[in-house]
């Protein structure tokens, strides 16, 4: 990353409590894209490198401030005592930011989607109107719950008015507040410091800066973007919608890169899959997060695959369920019904049918038969299977971990391995077979 932008401070709000959520996790934890919200809010920020990033939080909100510091190790946590309202909210960073003069940017936790383009053409707005405030509006065809942008007849923005406190004429706007705002800085903590708790929800509201900052004749701005990229998550509807704008916009992103997706509205990916040029996806794959997949890679319908590294030109599934840990090498091939779980697979291995691999160094070429099984826990302990190169396990075989089949051995088919097999050995382990002549007479 180039070195931090001079004069901008980001401030992420996640301390409010999400009541409308009806949920125990503090509503920026729930995922979007595999990725909890303030991640991918955090990710937005840290792209603009900022010189102060703050992260205000309520008491026991550990987790939030632990993923925003993942993003962006310099993020200060803020901790917001009681939930007085935003601004209350970005009241709290006033000591952080003693002595900061630039900018300030204010992003809602609960509004992942925003892009990083979005957050420069903010800042674009706020420099070329010579303004004080700038914020992100949108139009919403159901702009229910949002905060209204209330123009004057020149254009400019007057202010904000909540659509609990919104008349009839201004609950008919549908130009919405984001929630996102530029503000300058000292000035920011000047106007908060004016705020009265004098609406609907008796709260400290950040949206009356601008009609704060209109009384003492400053420019605010306003910068309309795309509402797909500013919708917010209250409820857990809005957070299903958020997920769908996620996905439209990230199977978008995919099919640009050059790779096949053939009924794109039915696979699911996180927000860091990443998959390689010429790679096929069939319907109804579902990534979860951790996945990187090369070039050439088929992924065959309903695979379910998450923390997994795939090499190029492998084929997986269909009915494939890659868990976390799976590596699979060049030209590795999974089949149906087929689990992997924290093994590595040499190039060119083959688990094609019904099988379970857990806790497993596959070697290259390696060919496990239908219905193979790593007994990989004793009922206290996970143990290693060891499969050399080039060794061919017959199906329906238990592998008792810990155990090591040599390179080039054979398994017999109906085995249970329980005793370490040399190298380009035989080893069958079941009742002979005994056949009675004439049985039916
Ligand atoms: C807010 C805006 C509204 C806008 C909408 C966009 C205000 C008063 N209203 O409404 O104009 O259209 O977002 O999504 O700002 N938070 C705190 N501390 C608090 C209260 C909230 O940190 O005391 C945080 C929340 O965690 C959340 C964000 O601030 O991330 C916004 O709060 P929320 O309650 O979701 O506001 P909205 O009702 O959505
Ligand atoms: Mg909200």
């Amino acid at each position: 990353m180039s070195k931090p932008t001079e004069k901008l401070a980001c401030i992420l709000l996640a301390a409010g409590r999400g009541t409308r959520m009806q949920s125990n996790l503090p509503k920026v934890m729930h995922p979007v894209g595999g990725w909890p919200l303030i991640r991918h809010v955090a990710m937005s920020a840290a792209h603009l490198n900022p010189s102060h990033m703050a992260v205000v939080v309520a008491p026991h909100m550990d987790a939030v401030v632990v993923e925003a510091k993942q993003v962006f190790a310099d993020c200060e946590a803020v901790i917001q005592d009681q939930q007085l309202g935003t601004g209350h909210a970005v009241n709290q960073t006033k000591e952080m930011l003693k002595g900061f003069a630039g900018t300030a940017i204010i992003l809602y936790g609960d509004t992942p989607l925003i892009e990083p383009e979005t957050l420069r053409q903010l800042l674009a707005g706020l420099e070329s109107a010579s303004a004080s405030v700038a914020v992100l509006g949108c139009r919403l065809a159901d702009p229910t719950g949002y905060g209204r942008l209330i123009l004057n007849d020149s254009g400019m923005l007057e202010r904000i008015v909540e659509h609990k406190d919104a008349n009839a004429d201004e609950l008919t706007v549908t130009l919405c507040n984001s929630g996102v705002m530029a503000v300058k800085t000292p000035l920011l903590f000047d106007l908060l410091e004016q705020l009265e708790p004098n609406n609907a929800n008796g709260e400290y509201y950040l949206t009356d800066v601008v009609s704060l900052a209109r009384g003492r004749d400053l420019n605010v701005a306003m910068v309309e973007a795309d509402a797909n990229e500013l919708q917010g998550a209250n409820t857990r509807a809005q957070l299903a919608h958020l997920e769908h704008s996620f996905q439209q916009r990230k199977r978008a992103q995919i099919m640009a890169s050059g790779v096949t997706l053939i009924a794109p509205e039915t696979i699911f990916f996180a927000a860091d899959t990443v998959i390689g040029q010429d790679s096929i996806v069939h319907p109804h794959v579902v990534f979860g997060s951790g996945v990187t997949i090369g070039s050439g890679v088929q992924i065959k319908s309903f695979s379910h695959i998450e923390q997994a590294s795939i090499e190029s030109n492998c084929i997986i599934g269909p009915y494939a369920r890659l868990r976390p840990g799976s590596q699979l090498a060049e030209g590795v091939r999974i089949g149906n019904f087929v689990e992997i779980k924290q093994s590595s697979l040499g190039a060119g291995a083959k688990i094609n049918h019904l099988s379970y691999v857990g806790d497993a160094v596959v070697g290259e070429h390696v060919n496990i038969g239908a219905g193979t099984i790593t007994c990989n826990y004793d009922g206290k302990q996970k143990h290693q299977t060891t499969i050399e190169t080039g060794a061919f396990i017959g199906s329906n075989t238990a592998l008792v971990a810990p155990v090591t089949i040599g390179a080039g051995a054979t398994i017999g088919a109906g085995s249970t391995i329980t005793k370490d097999v040399p190298s380009s050995a035989l080893a069958v382990s079941r009742a002979e077979q005994k056949t009675k002549q004439n049985w039916k007479k």
